[in-house]
C-alpha cells in the first residue's frame, strides 16, 4: 500500500461534538481487509446533515444503502444535484475488476467512483471504516463527523471470498443469519455456505416431503460434552427446528442486497442421516433410523435405487426456486461405502453402469445430479472426495483436506475454492490457553489463517486460474449459541477477509494487529461478541550453550508483560518482562499482559518440569504432520507438557501413519532412573495410542543394551501412557521406537485411514 509519509505523522479524524464542545481524535484508517492503495491527503471534510448523497443511474441500491446506515446518527438527504458537501457515486466503466472502486475525499465531496453498483458497495463499507464506529448502533449523537481527504483504489485479489455456517448440529435465528451476513458484507465477502442438511437435523422447508420437517429436523436428544469424553452423555432434550421457505426467501433478498450470493449445501450421499430418518426407504437397509444425537461420520447413506434420484430430483426443484445461486453444494464428502457394499440394489446398479468399485458408485452419483442440476442452468460445488472415482465434468472442487485436492482438481481444468482444515477451519480451537471454551478440537490461530495464501505453489499459471478464492468453514457441533459462534468466527474471519480480498505485499501480520485493535470497538458497537486473544502471553523455552532460558512474548505494540516465579498471580506491582528468564530448575512461570493501569487478557501460566532431556538434543526419523508440527522435535524435550484436554496445542505433536524412532542424545553418560511419556487417543478424530514401545539406550562407544519392549498403559482412555524405570543404568543416548497403531479399523471413525500418533513431552529422570 502506498501511504505517503503524513500517514505516519499522526493523522487525525476529528469528530467535533458541537453539544458537549468535545472532540475525539482516531489516529489513522484501520480498514480491513487492507485496501490496495490509500494515500492520505490535506485537510477534512465535514459530515453534517447538511451532507446530500447525489449518484449515477445504477447506484441506487449503494446510495440507499449509506444513507440508511448514516441514518443511525445523520438524517442526510438523496439530492441528485451537484453542490458542495455532496457524496456522490459516480460510474467509470475504466475500473479494471468489477468489484473494484475508488474513493477520492477532499473538503468539497466524497467522490466514490465504480464500474457498477458491486464496487460502489464495497467503497461504502470501506466509508463506514473510515467513520466513527459510534455511528453503527446509532450512539454517535454529535452533528458533525470530520474524515481525513484520500484517496483509495481498491479492488478484490480473488473472485471467490466466502464463509460456511453448518445450520444443521445447531440452528441460529433468522436475525442471526441477516446479522451474520452483515459481518460478511462489512469485510468484504461475496459468498455465504449455507449447510443446510446434515445427519443431526434437516433445515430446510421442503413442501412436497413434509415428513423431512415434522421428522427430518428434529433430533430426540444432544451429546453434552465432547465426543471425546467416556461415556457419552446426552442432555434428553429434543432439539430441532428448520427454516420456512418463506424465511429463506427472505434472507436470500436479504443477502443480494448486500452483494453476497448463498449458495445451499444439500448433502449426498452421506450425512443423510436425518434424511433417512424420515424416508427409511432412501436408505439400503429401509430399516427405521433415529435422526443423529450425536457427532461423527455415519453409515447411513443414500441408496442408489431409482426412487432416491426422484426424491432428490424433487428436493433441488425446491431448492431451486429458493436460491438463484449459479452453484448449489452437493456435499458428496465422508461417505462410508458399508451399506453399498452390503446392498443388492446398489450391487445390481454397479453391474448394470458398468462400475468397478464403490468410489464409481459415488461418481455416478454425484454425475447424475451434476446432470439434472446442468439441465437446470446450474452448476454444482462438491468437497474434495468428489474427486474420488472421477470427478463430474463441470463440477468445482471444494479443498478441504488439504490442498491435494485443489491441486489433482486444478489439473484437471476443475474449479476449485480452497478450505483446507490447516486454515480455513474456525471450528479449531484458536489459542492455547486452557481456559478455552471447548471445541471440536485442532489448533487455528488468527496467525496462521493471516498467513494462508490460497494458491497452491504446485500449479503452474495456466494452473492458477482455476482457483478461485477461499472459505473460512464453521463446523457447529460445540457452538449451541449465537454468542458462541461469533466468539469462533471473529476474528478469524477478519484475517480471512484480507487472505482473499488483500495484496499479498499490502499484508503485514502485525499492521492487521493494530487495525485489529481499533476494529475490535466496531466489532462492539454492532454487538458481535469476538474472541479477544490480542493480549495474550506466549512463551518459549531456549537453549544455547547447554543453557536454558524462557522467552515471553506477545502480539500488540506499547505494552507490558509482567510476571512471576513464584505461582502467584501477576499484578501491575510484578517484574517486567525484559529479556529471557534463565532457567535451571522447576518452576511456575506466571505473566500477563499490562498497559500503564491494569492487567489487559488472561494469565498465561507454564509449569516447566525440568528434566534431565531439557534442552539436549534429538533427533527424530520423521517430520512431524505440518499441521501438528506445534514446538517442534524440540517440543518433545522442553521441559512443557501437553494438555491434558486438546491436543491441537503446541507441546503435542501428530504424526500421519509413521513409524516414529527417535533418539535422545543426553551428550554425556548419564543415570537413567525413568522415561516416560503420554499418548493422545481420541479415536473419534482418529488419534491412536499406538501398543507399544521399543526403548534402546547406548553409550558413547556405541555399545547397545537390549531392546525392551513396554506396553502403552491406559489405551482405552483418552491419555494413555508409557512409562519404564530402570536400576543401575547409565546411557548418553535414549532410542525410543514407536510403531503407529496402523489402520483404523472398522466400524469406528475414519475406519480404513491410517491412526495417527500424538506424542507428549519425554521426561527422562
Ligand atoms: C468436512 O469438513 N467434512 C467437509
Ligand atoms: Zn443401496
Amino acid at each position: 500500500m502506498q501511504i505517503n509519509k503524513l500517514l505516519f505523522i499522526l493523522i487525525s479524524f476529528s469528530l467535533f461534538f458541537s453539544c458537549e464542545k468535545e472532540q475525539i481524535t482516531v489516529e489513522k484508517p484501520n480498514i480491513i481487509p487492507i485496501p490496495s492503495v490509500l494515500n492520505i491527503e490535506e485537510g477534512q471534510f465535514v459530515l453534517t446533515t447538511d451532507t446530500a448523497i447525489s449518484f449515477d443511474n445504477g447506484f441506487k441500491a449503494s446510495a440507499e444503502f449509506l444513507k440508511t446506515y448514516l441514518s443511525n446518527s445523520f438524517q442526510i438527504k438523496i439530492k441528485n444535484e451537484q453542490s458542495t458537501n455532496t457524496i456522490s457515486f459516480k460510474k467509470d466503466t475504466l475500473l479494471s475488476k468489477a468489484e473494484g472502486y475508488k474513493i477520492k475525499i477532499t473538503p468539497q465531496s466524497i467522490i466514490i467512483s465504480a464500474a457498477n453498483d458491486k464496487g460502489a458497495f464495497y467503497a461504502v463499507q470501506t466509508l463506514r471504516q473510515l467513520l466513527p464506529e459510534m455511528i453503527e448502533n446509532g450512539t454517535f449523537k454529535a452533528e458533525k463527523a470530520s474524515i481525513s481527504c484520500l484517496i483509495i483504489e481498491d479492488e478484490p485479489e480473488y473472485q471467490y471470498r466466502g464463509m460456511h455456517l453448518d445450520v444443521s448440529r445447531h440452528m441460529y435465528s433468522v436475525n442471526f443469519i441477516k446479522k451474520y451476513i452483515d459481518a460478511l458484507a462489512l469485510l468484504k465477502m461475496n459468498t455465504f455456505h449455507w449447510h443446510l442438511t446434515d445427519d443431526q437435523g434437516w433445515r430446510v422447508e421442503i413442501k412436497r416431503y413434509p415428513e423431512l420437517n415434522t421428522i427430518g429436523s428434529y433430533r430426540n436428544e444432544t451429546l453434552i460434552g465432547h465426543y471425546n469424553d467416556t461415556p457419552h452423555q446426552f442432555d434428553g432434550k429434543k432439539y430441532g427446528g428448520f427454516y420456512t421457505q418463506k424465511e429463506i426467501k427472505d434472507i436470500v433478498k436479504y443477502a443480494q442486497d448486500r452483494h453476497i450470493t448463498i449458495i445451499p449445501e444439500i448433502e449426498m450421499p452421506g450425512h443423510s442421516q436425518a434424511v433417512i430418518a424420515a424416508y427409511p426407504k432412501l436408505g439400503c437397509t429401509l430399516n427405521p433410523v433415529e435422526v443423529a444425537t450425536k457427532w461423527g461420520v455415519f453409515e447411513e447413506i443414500y441408496c442408489t435405487r431409482e426412487s432416491t434420484f426422484t426424491f432428490l430430483e424433487n428436493v433441488l426443484d425446491e431448492v431451486l426456486e429458493l436460491f438463484p445461486s449459479e452453484n448449489i453444494h452437493i456435499g458428496g464428502d465422508e461417505a462410508p461405502k458399508t451399506r453399498w457394499k452390503t446392498c443388492s440394489e446398489c450391487q445390481k446398479r454397479m453391474k448394470t453402469e458398468g462400475l468397478k468399485n464403490e468410489q464409481e458408485l459415488q461418481s455416478y452419483f454425484i454425475r447424475r445430479i451434476e446432470k439434472y442440476l446442468n439441465n437446470k442452468g446450474r452448476q454444482i460445488i462438491g468437497w474434495d472426495e468428489i474427486l474420488e472415482g472421477g470427478l463430474a465434468p463441470n463440477a468445482t472442487v471444494m479443498s478441504w483436506r488439504g490442498i491435494e485436492g485443489a491441486v489433482t482438481a486444478a489439473k484437471e481444468k476443475h474449479k476449485v475454492i480452497m478450505t483446507p482444515t490447516s486454515h480455513s477451519y474456525f471450528d479449531y480451537y484458536q489459542s492455547d490457553n486452557e481456559n478455552e471454551p471447548l471445541a471440536i478440537g485442532g489448533f487455528l490461530p488468527l496467525e496462521k489463517v493471516y498467513h494462508f495464501n490460497p494458491m497452491p505453489e504446485a500449479l503452474n499459471k495456466e494452473e492458477q486460474q482455476y482457483i478461485l478464492g477461499a472459505q473460512g468453514n464453521v463446523w457447529t457441533e460445540y457452538m449451541p449459541t449465537e454468542d458462541k459462534v461469533e466468539y469462533m468466527v471473529f476474528p478469524r474471519l477478519l484475517a480471512m477477509s484480507e487472505v482473499v480480498w488483500s495484496k499479498n505485499e499490502n499484508k503485514n501480520y502485525s499492521g492487521f494487529i493494530s487495525r485489529l485493535e481499533s476494529f475490535n470497538k466496531r466489532l462492539e458497537a454492532l454487538d458481535i461478541k469476538y474472541a479477544s486473544h490480542l493480549y495474550e502471553v506466549e512463551g518459549e523455552l531456549n537453549s544455547k550453550n547447554n543453557k536454558q532460558s524462557y522467552a515471553l512474548k506477545t502480539l500488540t505494540k506499547n505494552k507490558t508483560i509482567r510476571y512471576t516465579l513464584d505461582g502467584s498471580e501477576p499484578t501491575l506491582n510484578s517484574k517486567k518482562y525484559i529479556e529471557s528468564i534463565p532457567v535451571s530448575e522447576s518452576k511456575t512461570i506466571k505473566a500477563a499482559v499490562f498497559n500503564t493501569e491494569k492487567k489487559l487478557g488472561q494469565t498465561f501460566s507454564e509449569t516447566l518440569n525440568y528434566h534431565k532431556a531439557v534442552g539436549k538434543k534429538i533427533i527424530v526419523n520423521t517430520t512431524p504432520h505440518k499441521a501438528y508440527s506445534g514446538s517442534g522435535k524440540k517440543g518433545l524435550i522442553n521441559g512443557v507438557s501437553g494438555s491434558n484436554s486438546r491436543y491441537g496445542d503446541k507441546e503435542w505433536l501428530g504424526f500421519w501413519g509413521d513409524d516414529l524412532e527417535i533418539i535422545i542424545d543426553l551428550g554425556k553418560i548419564t543415570e537413567i532412573n525413568s522415561i516416560e511419556t503420554r499418548f493422545y487417543n481420541a479415536n473419534g478424530q482418529w488419534l491412536y495410542s499406538p501398543k507399544e514401545v521399543f526403548v534402546d539406550f547406548s553409550t558413547d562407544s556405541n555399545v547397545k543394551d537390549k531392546l525392551r519392549r513396554v506396553e502403552v498403559k491406559n489405551r482405552d482412555s483418552l491419555l494413555s501412557k508409557f512409562s519404564v524405570k530402570f536400576e543401575g543404568l547409565s546411557a548418553s543416548k535414549i532410542i525410543l521406537k514407536i510403531p503407529s497403531y496402523g489402520t483404523i479399523p472398522e466400524g469406528k471413525q475414519g475406519a480404513g485411514n491410517k491412526a495417527w500418533t500424538f506424542i507428549d513431552e519425554i521426561i527422562v529422570k
